[in-house]
């Protein structure tokens, strides 16, 4: 039972959320009629995207595409989109996920020269009988629904990868970028830390109470070609059930797929966990199976149908943003298993 203590901290001031703690030492956080929730600081501009569509009555469906596609198209970031850094052969391949209130879902997996992944997977939702569609089929598609064929690998990445190449071995590494993003602009950052970014997960529920996902990554820098993360599959980066909430995931996405990360969220949450209880069950899942992943990072974010949210990482560092009908760019650190320093 919530115990709620109403608002804390000048962050929240102002503001339909409300924070209390539940008895085990638990944070609720509690969103008021349509919002919408992302994985990270670059959260904030993709949920005022989606804000634009859910504050004028839209669909969550729509307010998720309309928010993944503010990281895709920015250039600054090297973990989502256009600009994400690129395998070790120096493809820029790209993967996203999309799924609505009604338990539709598109995918696409591998996908290479389309700056807007998720874009892709909701047509693939939408226009196809398929839930997945990876590589050269999902360009062929891609390119059959009117998307542009693009050259994605900016001059910043290209950089950035031939720097990795000198002395990588050829050798790819979980969060291998964990020491090269940022090699180019002085900023280095730690696992999980500030500037060790990757999928940009996002939930929303719209005015009528309905629930929509998205989920949209480059995916591991350096990675092999071919190699396909968690968040295009359906049940891992991504889960959405409109009698329950809905769950997203970020880090490393090997171990999320071991454990069927966003899936078994939602099942905790449809069984009586809070959010937060029940990201932090799914990051001790993983603890519990293989402890060595205390070494990397992988963070759940999740809201249920009350519009009650919760987050929980395995390092410290994660970070999650927050909009509502009262405020539109608060960003919350996501409580962690292991704090590691920055
Ligand atoms: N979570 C993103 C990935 O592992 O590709």
């Amino acid at each position: 039972m919530l115990n709620r203590r109403g608002l804390i901290g000048a962050s929240l001031a102002g503001s339909a959320l409300l924070s209390g703690k539940a008895s085990a030492g638990e944070t609720i956080t509690k969103l008021d009629g349509p919002c919408v929730i992302s994985t990270w600081d670059f959260g904030v501009a993709a949920n005022q995207a989606a804000w634009a569509v859910l504050s004028k009555g839209g669909r969550a469906l729509d307010a998720v595409e309309a928010g993944a596609r503010i990281p895709e198209q920015d250039l600054k970031n090297h973990s989502v989109g256009r600009a994400g850094y690129p395998d070790r052969d120096g493809h820029v391949s790209l993967d996203a996920c999309i799924m609505d209130e009604l338990g539709n879902c598109g995918s696409v997996a591998a996908l290479e020269h389309i700056a807007h992944p998720i874009s892709v997977a909701r047509r693939v939702m939408e226009k196809t009988p398929h839930v997945m569609l990876v590589g050269a089929g999902a360009l062929q598609f891609a390119i059959e629904q009117g998307f542009q064929y693009e050259e994605l690998l900016t001059p910043e990445s290209k950089v950035a990868w031939e720097a990795w190449k000198k002395d990588a071995k050829y050798a790819p590494k979980a969060n291998s970028e964990v020491g090269d993003y940022g090699k180019t602009t002085g900023q280095l950052g730690t696992p999980g830390g500030a500037n060790n970014h990757d999928t940009i997960g996002m939930l929303a529920i719209d005015a009528k109470g309905n629930i929509a996902g998205a989920c949209t990554t480059s995916g591991m820098a350096w990675k092999m070609r071919g190699r396909v993360g968690d968040s295009p599959i359906i049940g891992a980066g991504l889960y959405v059930d409109n009698e329950v909430g809905g769950a997203t995931s970020t880090g490393v996405g090997e171990e999320v797929i071991r454990n069927v990360g966003s899936f078994l969220v939602v099942e905790l949450m449809r069984q009586g966990r809070s959010p937060e209880a029940a990201c932090r069950e799914a990051v001790e899942r993983i603890l519990k199976k293989k402890p060595q992943a205390k070494d990397i990072q992988v963070g759940f974010l999740a809201v249920n149908k009350k519009g009650e949210v919760g987050a929980w990482a395995i390092q410290s560092g994660f970070s999650y943003a927050l909009c509502d009908g009262k405020k539109q760019d608060l960003l919350l650190p996501g409580k962690a298993t292991y704090q590691v320093a920055s």
